[in-house]
């Protein structure tokens, strides 16, 4: 079994989706092992993203995801990264493909509905950085 690090970002938060996809969660065989509702903060975003932090949309990554409330997530499953990954789809939404939750309710590049860790390095300090190991049991 795998962990990976989720977000329902703030746009489909705010549209109402996060029921929808969790349902998806749920049915694509995934164990919600935490899950917490977050409004994070400028700085929070940027120590989240902070390996982004010389891109040119770092800024605008950051006040998106400080916009609004999220739920952050550790699922759990065999190949969880790759698998959550593939759910989600390509970053942007016009180019991912049909069924994929970005493509059913991302709206823009920027805007994409959904976070997933890309690694195992990453999903480790992804998960550390919003989760306790109590939270996780
Ligand atoms: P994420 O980290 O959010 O799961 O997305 P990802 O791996 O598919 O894409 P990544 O390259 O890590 O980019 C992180 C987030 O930055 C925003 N982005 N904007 N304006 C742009 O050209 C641009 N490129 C990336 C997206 O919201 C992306 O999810
Ligand atoms: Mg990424």
């Amino acid at each position: 079994m795998e962990r990976t690090f989720a977000i329902i970002k703030p746009d489909a938060f705010a549209a109402g989706h996060a029921g929808k996809i969790l349902a998806r969660i749920y049915a694509e065989g995934f164990k919600v092992v935490g899950l917490k509702k977050l409004w994070l903060s400028k700085k929070e975003a940027e120590g989240f993203y902070y390996v982004h932090r010389e891109r040119p949309f770092f800024g605008e990554l950051t006040d998106f995801m400080s916009s609004g409330p999220c739920i952050v997530m550790v699922l759990e499953a065999e190949d969880a990264i790759r698998k959550w990954r593939d759910l989600m789809g390509a970053t942007n939404p016009a180019e991912a493909a049909e069924g994929t939750l970005r493509r059913e309710f991302g709206g823009s590049i920027g805007e994409n509905a959904t976070h997933g860790s890309d690694a195992p390095e990453t999903a480790a300090f992804e998960i550390g950085y919003f989760f306790s190991g109590m939270e996780l049991l």
